[in-house]
């Protein structure tokens, strides 16, 4: 079997990568290694995955149709994942065009060759941010999004146009709903990364909302463990989209406190709510737990433990 995984190099495509790779699973990974956030972080994962013989890694930016092409033609995917996207909802408030460029240019460049190509199975990342700032809990994968900015709007019109797709072609769709995934090798611009890092740098740390946000924090070893089910499974939909979450919102203060215990105390400069900021994410879990039959999912103080240890023993990465 041959997959396609962009964003090969993030955080989710990496762990992605490194769980599927085995003597019968080829990966073709691809990613443009953009400077979000460090390159090393990237390269650092690609290193790993490139142990594998059975991994083949292309530097690519998936907005540039001709050049995605060439892969296409010279490999035959069972299944494509689509992780590769400009994330970060804050950034979008600056740098709207990036999104419109990889998410949704870079999104119809995919499913436009997964088309062409037969490939069967697409599955692709959406977010919890499309669902925008909702007053009642948990949420559901069937009600109203509204989304509130540039890149949730991308994750909307990428589940539109899988939609749209699903209707006319044999492609079948699967839309993954991830919400604040954490982890190690986890992304530097979220919450638990930035504030260790600003301790180690000695950095101010800016607490949003005067930390009174609850995320529904979602450990990567458990959307991996679905992901990885959902791939094995028949799919009978043409397409589905799934909330990726642990149904388990946390204050931030809580990660915090629990953090500072282990590092120490950041200068903390407490400020009001940002614009693009949600409150309170919690998704409701119950359709993808009935699809996979994944209950057990992991909680946040041993989730967070997995990630202290990490972090102790990457001290000396310069880039995290
Ligand atoms: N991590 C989360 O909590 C979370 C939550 C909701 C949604 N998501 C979505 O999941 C996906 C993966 O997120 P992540 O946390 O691993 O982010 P990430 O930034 O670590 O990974 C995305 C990767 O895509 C690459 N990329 C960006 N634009 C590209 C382009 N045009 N061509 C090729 N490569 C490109 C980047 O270099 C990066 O390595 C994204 O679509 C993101 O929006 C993540």
């Amino acid at each position: 079997m041959k997959i396609l995984v962009t964003g090969c190099a993030g955080f989710i495509g990496f762990h992605l990568c490194k769980n599927l790779i085995n003597k019968n699973i080829k990966i073709v990974g691809i990613d443009n290694i953009n400077n979000y956030y460090s390159p090393i972080i990237k390269k650092s994962r690609l290193s790993i995955l490139k142990k594998n013989k059975n991994f083949i890694f292309y530097k690519k930016d998936i907005s540039n149709y001709k050049n995605i092409k060439k892969i296409f033609v010279n490999n035959k995917f069972d299944i494509i994942f689509n992780l590769a996207a400009q994330a970060g909802v804050r950034y979008s408030i600056e740098n709207p065009r990036e999104y419109i460029k990889s998410n949704i240019l870079g999104f119809c460049n995919l499913i436009e060759l997964a088309r062409i190509y037969g490939v069967k199975k697409f599955f692709y990342a959406s977010s919890s941010s499309v669902y925008g700032e909702k007053k009642t809990f948990p949420l559901k994968e069937n009600q109203i999004i509204q989304p509130t900015n540039t890149y949730s709007l991308s994750k909307k019109n990428n589940e539109e146009i899988a939609e749209i797709y699903s209707n006319y072609y044999k492609i079948r769709f699967v839309g993954l709903r991830f919400f604040t995934i954490y982890g190690e090798w986890g992304r530097p611009d979220m919450l638990i990364l930035k504030f260790i890092s600003s301790i180690r740098k000695k950095k101010k740390f800016y607490l949003n909302n005067f930390g009174n946000h609850y995320r529904d924090f979602t450990y990567i070893n458990d959307a991996i463990k679905n992901i990885k089910i959902l791939l094995s499974m028949n799919l009978k939909k043409k397409h589905e989209i799934y909330n990726v979450c642990s149904g388990r919102p946390v204050n931030i203060k809580y990660i915090l406190r629990k953090l500072i215990k282990v590092f120490g105390k950041p200068i903390i400069k407490k400020r009001k709510k940002l614009k693009a900021d949600v409150l309170k994410t919690h998704g409701c879990n119950n359709k993808l737990k009935k699809k996979t039959k994944f209950y057990n999912y992991t909680n946040i103080d041993d989730g967070l433990k997995n990630l202290v240890d990490w972090a102790k023993k990457k001290q000396n990465i310069k880039s995290y």
